[in-house]
């Protein structure tokens, strides 16, 4: 391929992300400048937070400015390096963009791409999915401040998505009854029958609050809260004293324009702790969480699942199935 495609940020989406808030820009193959290397996306990785990014609300990295390159995770090969820890041939993951081709190095750049070392025995969607970021997300999240106890109960939103599909099974492992709530009876069979969750609450089914309160007849002790809205105050409502809520997203609420208010009486009658995170707090542990993963998952006891859309064309619309519901497990774009 001669020419690379990318994606920049025409305008802030209002509601749900449209293929007119983005211009489809054309240039050549760029060629590494010293200290450089050019990588070729291979998949591109799409999260509810590249919505977030689009705003310019207060958030934990700037927000994409107009006219630049869309940020996205994604995992590529290097094919020109002029910087002596990147070698042709490297497979990497990092901030890639929404483009064809990605230039390590190139000014501005947030984070340095990092080298997927050679061999592994996972494919690569799952290494972006289970035992990548959202996996990660998953893993700290849950284990640091979620802290569940073998026997507890622990509820999980988004249960049939990226980092709840994971949580979930974690929290298996870890000797918790677990509960997830996801939309609709095929999500619900994927978390219980092949995940192995005890319980599923359709929220999508006119009774899903008499559902959750006939899951949760211990009440919760940890609710890894996903979706936030109606959902997470239902949950909030069931979680007993001294309980736990790792507040990890908030996925209703990204295509609003107005905040939501939400009574925080609960949190102080029950004194439940609860702590937003993002899991770059724990960039400095993910060796050790990607290696628990990954044993988990080569042992049979994490299962991958990967929902993914071919060709960068897509990208924009394909943004808003993570909205609609339309993936199971991470979602990623074939390039
Ligand atoms: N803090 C961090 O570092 C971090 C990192 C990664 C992700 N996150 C957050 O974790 C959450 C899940 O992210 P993910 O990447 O794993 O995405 P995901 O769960 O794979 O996909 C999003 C899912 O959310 C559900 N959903 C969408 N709108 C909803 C609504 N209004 N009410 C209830 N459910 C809704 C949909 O499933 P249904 O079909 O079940 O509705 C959808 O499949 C997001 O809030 C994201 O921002 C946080």
């Amino acid at each position: 391929m001669s020419v690379n495609r990318q994606f920049r940020l025409k305008q802030r989406p209002v509601g749900r992300v449209g293929r007119a808030d983005f211009d489809l820009v054309e240039s050549p193959v760029p060629e590494p400048a010293e200290g450089q290397a050019v990588i070729r996306t291979l998949y591109l990785s799409l999260d509810p937070t590249n919505r977030v990014w689009m705003t310019d609300m207060p958030q934990y990295l700037p927000p994409v400015a107009i006219g630049e390159v869309m940020r996205g995770g994604g995992v590529g090969r290097v094919v020109a390096s002029r910087r002596p820890d990147l070698k042709e041939g490297d497979l990497v993951t990092g901030l890639l963009g929404w483009q064809d081709y990605a230039v390590a190095g190139a000014p501005g750049e947030l984070f340095p791409p990092t080298v997927i070392p050679d061999g592994l025995p996972i494919p690569i969607p799952s290494l972006m999915g289970a035992c990548g970021m959202t996996g990660l997300t998953a893993y700290f999240g849950l284990t640091e401040i979620g802290t569940p106890k073998p026997g507890e109960t622990v509820v999980v939103s988004a249960a049939a998505g990226a980092v709840g599909s994971v949580v979930g099974q974690i929290a298996k492992i870890r000797g918790c009854r677990v509960v997830g709530i996801a939309g609709g009876a095929a999500k619900c069979a994927f978390i219980t029958e092949e995940l192995g969750f005890d319980a599923a609450v359709d929220y999508k089914a006119a009774d899903w609050k008499e559902q959750l309160k006939a899951a949760t007849p211990d009440g919760i002790d940890v609710n890894f809260e996903n979706v936030g809205g109606e959902i997470m105050e239902t949950v909030v409502g069931r979680m007993n004293l001294y309980s736990r809520m790792p507040l990890c997203g908030m996925i209703s609420t990204y295509n609003d324009v107005q905040r939501p208010r939400y009574d925080l009486t609960p949190f102080l009658m029950k004194r439940i702790r609860l702590q937003g995170f993002i899991v770059l707090d724990f960039k400095d542990r993910y060796a050790e969480g990607s290696i628990q993963l990954a044993q988990w998952l080569l042992a049979g006891r994490l299962k991958a699942r990967e929902t993914v859309v071919e060709g960068l064309e897509g990208a924009p619309e394909a943004l808003n199935m993570l909205f609609d519901g339309g993936n199971i497990g991470k979602l990623l774009v074939k390039l």
